[in-house]
This record gives structure tokens, sequence and C-alpha cells, in this order.
């Protein structure tokens, strides 16, 4: 089977790719706000159907939260897994969007052609490349050239507390050759990427209680304890003044960069002045003495994502609040274990925490770092065909983000993840106005294409 009439009818039939998208993307399908319960199982539908619409044997399968999508479509060649998720981000703040951001619009800009709206970059995009890429291959030749399983999830923005389950009760039916996973980016819009490092997250929330109710600061303030200045005073102490995580123990099992690596990630020449001139900075803000790439690939963090507490309306309040809060979360590397780490961290604020107030903890998702061996000559040839699609030459590269779910299909199916994906740093992804490129989405659609070639011909 041969992929060039499968890429032009990829490029033909481009504009009724983008239709199917717009379509998927008008579903709010926000998993972590439970109003939106019905809206996920109507996300869940539409794959279905449309799985359904290209031969794909596909339906929905429950779970205590909202459910998986499974499909199956037989061929010879190896058996993939094909990974996404359907869920996306809440939208908020809704003010800061240009345009509905469930109305999704293909606008001009100076870079090129986008599609705007949630979810178009993360993921439902990225999803639809590889589900674009088969379809057009089954009305080129009749069926795929391997067997594949599609696997989509839509509780990924939200911690995925049905996954784990899930993998664990179909192993048999999801074990596959490799598993292709689109959810991450392009290492620059002419550099194609393979993602083989991703950070495991750890994420916790902390509350403060001080007053039994929240106090007049003029008179109590002196003498009664403020639960923010103690919050405040627990964060700063978490960094350094070198920029590292003071948490006992922290960097257990961070590994050394091997040269030959760092070398390699040298030799991309990336512009962090570029990085972060785009967001309206200059510095670097990490570990002294560490460069950026090492930064967001391979070394860990702590940030403090939300903070809460006192009077937050317009104007002022002079009040002593009863309680402060903080979400903090932690990007970890290496062997770095997230439940040794949950514990030396409550202990630490336990014993920071004055007397007379209390602490209390809520723990959310925690996930081991992932690296991904590239010895399956897979990675190759998947290498290999991305080449032949984008201006330059593929690059292994690291990810900042996070994708539990690569880890657990390597421990749960014995399964090694690919993650191929077309995603850039510009397309805000998680915020106001998130994009995705139409050049993405179309060359993201061939590749994967020329993908299926490289890993099943002979
Ligand atoms: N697609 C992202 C992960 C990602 C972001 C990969 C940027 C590559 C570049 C994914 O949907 C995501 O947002 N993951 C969360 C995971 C968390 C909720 C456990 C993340 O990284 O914060
Ligand atoms: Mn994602
Ligand atoms: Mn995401």
């Amino acid at each position: 089977m041969s992929v060039g009439p499968v890429l032009d009818r990829i490029d033909s039939n481009l504009s009724d790719s983008l239709e199917r998208l717009k379509e998927f993307l008008r579903i709010p399908s926000i998993s972590t706000d439970p109003a939106y319960k019905s809206e996920c199982d109507r996300a869940a539908d539409w794959l279905v159907a449309d799985l359904r619409s290209m031969g794909v044997q596909a339906e929905k399968r429950p779970t205590p939260g909202h459910p998986m999508v499974v499909g199956t479509i037989d061929g010879p060649g190896p058996h993939l897994l094909f990974y996404g998720h359907y869920d996306v981000q809440p939208v908020d703040p809704l003010d800061l969007w240009d345009n509905d951001p469930f109305d999704p619009q293909i606008e001009d800009t100076p870079k090129g052609k986008v599609i705007r709206g949630r979810g178009t970059s993360d993921d439902k995009g990225q999803l639809m490349t590889f589900v674009e890429a088969c379809r057009a291959w089954i009305a080129e030749h009749g069926s795929l050239p391997c067997k594949v399983t599609f696997f989509f999830e839509g509780e990924e923005e939200s911690g995925s507390p049905s996954l784990v389950p899930f993998l664990e009760e179909n192993a048999e039916e999801l074990k596959a050759d490799i598993a292709l996973i689109c959810d991450t980016g392009l290492f620059d819009s002419r550099v194609p990427a393979i993602t083989t490092m991703l950070r495991g997250m750890l994420q916790e929330e902390i509350t403060i209680t001080g007053p039994t109710r929240d106090l007049h600061s003029g008179m109590y303030g002196g003498a009664a304890m403020n639960p923010i200045r103690v919050l405040s005073r627990i964060i700063a102490l978490l960094h350094d003044d070198q920029g590292r995580v003071t948490i006992p123990g922290f960097y257990e099992g961070v590994p050394d960069i091997p040269a030959d690596v760092m070398q390699q990630w040298e030799a991309l020449e990336f512009d962090h002045k570029a990085f972060l001139g785009d967001v309206g900075l200059a510095d670097l803000a990490g570990e002294a003495g560490r460069s950026a790439l090492e930064m967001i690939w391979s070394r860990p963090t702590c940030e403090v994502n939300g903070i809460g507490g006192g009077y937050q309306g317009e104007g002022f309040k002079t009040v002593l609040p009863s309680k402060a809060s903080a979400k903090i979360s932690f990007r970890l590397v290496g062997q770095q274990d997230p439940h040794a780490i949950r514990d030396s961290l409550r202990t630490m604020i336990a014993d920071l925490t004055p007397k007379d107030c209390k602490v209390s903890f809520k723990g959310h998702g925690a996930s081991k770092a992932s690296v991904m061996s590239i010895d399956n000559p897979a990675f190759e040839q998947a290498r290999v065909a991305l080449s032949e699609e984008w201006p330059d030459e593929a690059a292994f590269i690291g990810s900042g983000g996070s994708i539990p779910v690569a880890g657990y299909f390597q421990t749960l199916l014995g399964t090694e993840s690919m993650l191929i994906g077309y995603g850039k740093d510009d397309d805000q992804i998680h915020s106001p106005n998130e994009k995705y490129d139409i050049e993405s989405f179309h060359k993201g659609t061939r590749s994967w294409a020329r993908i299926l070639q490289a890993l099943t011909k002979e």
C-alpha cells in the first residue's frame, strides 16, 4: 500500500477535515467541572460515531468518571495503540477570549492560518490528525496497513482518576507493539519532534487555619496569628536563593543528563530570550547555572499554581482571615518518588506551622516521570518519516509537561510509547485564545500517514 495517494487525499479533503474538527470542538467537554458531565459524554459519543463512520468498531466504555472510547480496526503488521484525550481545560477567564471558546473560527494571522478555540491544540485538534490520517488511508486502500486500537480518555485534564483501573481491567485488549500519543509539540515550526522524556507530577493543596473567624485587623492585628503570613513564609521557604527546592530528600533520584544528550540539546540552539520574550519576560528564573532546556526538560520544579485567602473583592477590607490556602505542584524527573516527596513536604510544612494554627492537606495527582526507551526500531522509522514531511530533520526532545498515561502504558501494559505531536509554544494551551496552526493540523495528518507507512513497510 503506497502513501502517495493517501497524502493527496489528505490535501484535497482538508476543508472537510476542518469542518469535522469544528463540530468536535463545539462540544464543551470540560472534564474538571461537574456541570459539563453530559458534554463529556456527548464528546465521547461524537468520537464513537466518527470512528464508526470510517469502519472502525468503536464503543463508549463507562467508568466511575467520564467514559473512555475504545475502537479497533484489524489489519496485518504491528498492533498500534493510539491515545488522545477528548476533554479540555476550563475557559476562565472568559473575558480574555476574543471569541466564544466553543465556536471555533479559522483566522488569518501574521504567522499563518490558525483555528482558534478551546481544545484546538490540547488535544482535540491533535487527536484528529491521527483519525484523519486513518480515514484517508482507509478511503484510499479500503483498510489500514496495520492493526490499530484507538483509545480516547475524557479525564486527562482532571488527573485521570479512572485511567489506572481501566488499564488494569482492559490490559489484554489494549496491549500493543507500540503506543502512539499525540499530545505534545514540535521543537519549532521547521523541526518536528519525538518527545522521549516527560516530567512527572505531584499536586498538593495546603490550607492553614488560624482564628476561628475573620477578625478586624485593628482590633486583633499584631496580637493574633495571620494565616496568610504563615502560608507565605512557608511558600518562601520552599526554594533557596539558588532556586533549589529545599524539601528534604527532594533531589533523590534526579539523574545527571548524559554528556551526549546535553550535546544534542545544545545543538538545538534553543533561543531562551525569544521563548521568554514572547511572554513579556527576559530572565531565566530556575536553578542557578542551568540552561533553559535543562530547566524545562530535565530538572524538577516546585510552583505555586494558585493562592487564596482574605478579601479579594473590589476596594479594601481590613481583615485578618481565618484561613489561607495554596495549590502547589511539582514537576518530577528521573526516579523521584512522588509519594515520598509528598510525605516529606507535609512533614516540612507541619514543622513550619506555628502551634496556634492548624494545617490540612489535600493530595491531588501523583505520577512519576517517564523516559522512553528509543531502542525500538519504530523510533528511527518515525523519525525518518517525520523528516520527510517537515523542512528540517526531526529531533528527539524532552518535554516539560506531564502525560501520566505514557508511564502507565509501560508499567501496566508493557507497551512503550512514542510521543509525536504538532503543537507550538505559542498555542496558548490552558489559556485564553488557544489556537492550533492549520499547518500543524495539515502536516500533522500527513505525518501520521507517513508514519503508518514507515512502521508497517517490510
Ligand atoms: N498536553 C498536555 C501536556 C503537555 C503540555 C505536553 C505541553 C507537552 C507540552 C496535557 O494535556 C497536560 O496539560 N497535562 C497536565 C497533566 C496534569 C493534569 C497531571 C500538565 O502537564 O499539567
Ligand atoms: Mn493534552
Ligand atoms: Mn492539557
